[in-house]
């Protein structure tokens, strides 16, 4: 299927590892001119290599971004005008993910931390990118978590806070929506990235078992059997956010191998 992305213009935040940079990867493959970028210059330059070698003729860039500060947002965003021209057609809300941790564990700044993460992120990256995609009337994907479907355990904040990003995003469909502009979440389950290798680990620990057990439990709940790979939600986030799903918007798309439960 074409996709309808050659050349389109595409900032995934929060890109050079993991589910970031499997989104990345697969907008290069499709010919969109990609804009990266994550806290460590060293990982976006090693990113921006991995990229060109894995998509030959990629058109990928990058720079330095915290998504906790709006003045890092702005100066990302600004320099993808500078290296991709002003207008914008895929925005990928993307970050780290919150620190683990049961109620008890987590302090006012724990709170305070994943909020700017999770919530002021989302709100900082949508707002300082408008004026692009209102130009090209695009597409936004927020990469969320099941944890807004179904809260998983030992993952208070995130069960908490990315449910507010959701509504903003529902929210920001229906407002967006006039000028050309859809809004979708996909939530993953579980794949093999680093943030689920240290979660595994801190499970183990919180439970006084082995990283095997823990991580042989997570997958008995997920129907077919394994972690997901990186390159599965890449491929899916990039349908999300092409042309192809022109009819998609104010969605939050579980896509977890059959983990949830229930039928909706
Ligand atoms: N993997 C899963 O199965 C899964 C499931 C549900 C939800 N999620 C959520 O999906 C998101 C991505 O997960 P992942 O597994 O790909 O995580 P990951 O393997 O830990 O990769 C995180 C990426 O984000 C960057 N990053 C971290 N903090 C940042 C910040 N403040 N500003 C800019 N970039 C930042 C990291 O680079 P630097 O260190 O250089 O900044 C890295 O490139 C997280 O929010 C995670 O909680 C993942």
């Amino acid at each position: 299927m074409e996709l309808g992305l050659r050349g389109k213009v595409a900032l995934v935040a929060a890109s050079t590892e993991g589910l970031g940079f499997a989104t990345a990867k697969a907008l290069a493959a499709e010919g969109a001119r990609v804009w990266i970028g994550s806290r460590d210059a060293s990982k976006v330059t090693a990113a921006l290599g991995r990229l060109r070698g894995e998509v030959p003729g990629a058109s990928v860039e990058g720079a330095v971004l915290d998504v906790t500060d709006s003045g890092s947002i702005a100066a990302w965003v600004r320099s993808a005008a500078e290296a991709f021209g002003e207008g914008i057609d895929a925005l990928v809300v993307n970050s780290g993910g919150p620190k683990p941790g049961l109620f008890a564990d987590l302090d006012d700044a724990a709170w305070s931390g994943a909020f700017d993460l999770l919530v002021m992120s989302a709100v900082r990256l949508v707002r300082t990118s408008l004026p692009g995609l209102s130009a090209r009337g695009g597409a936004v994907l927020v990469c969320s978590s099941t944890s807004v479907k179904e809260p998983i355990d030992g993952l208070l904040l995130s069960n908490s806070l990315r449910s507010a990003t959701v509504a903003m995003a529902k929210t920001l469909s229906v407002e967006l929506a006039p000028k050309g502009i859809r809004v979708n979440c996909l939530a993953p389950g579980r794949f093999a990235t680093g943030r689920v290798e240290r979660l595994d680990k801190a499970t183990a620990e919180r439970k006084g078992t082995s990283v095997e057990e823990a991580r042989s439990r997570a997958l008995a709940s997920i129907a077919l059997g394994r972690y997901g790979e990186p390159d599965e939600f890449g491929e899916a986030a990039c349908w999300m956010l092409s042309p192809a799903a022109s009819f998609l918007t104010g969605q939050v798309v579980a896509l977890d191998g059959g983990q949830l439960k229930g039928s909706w």
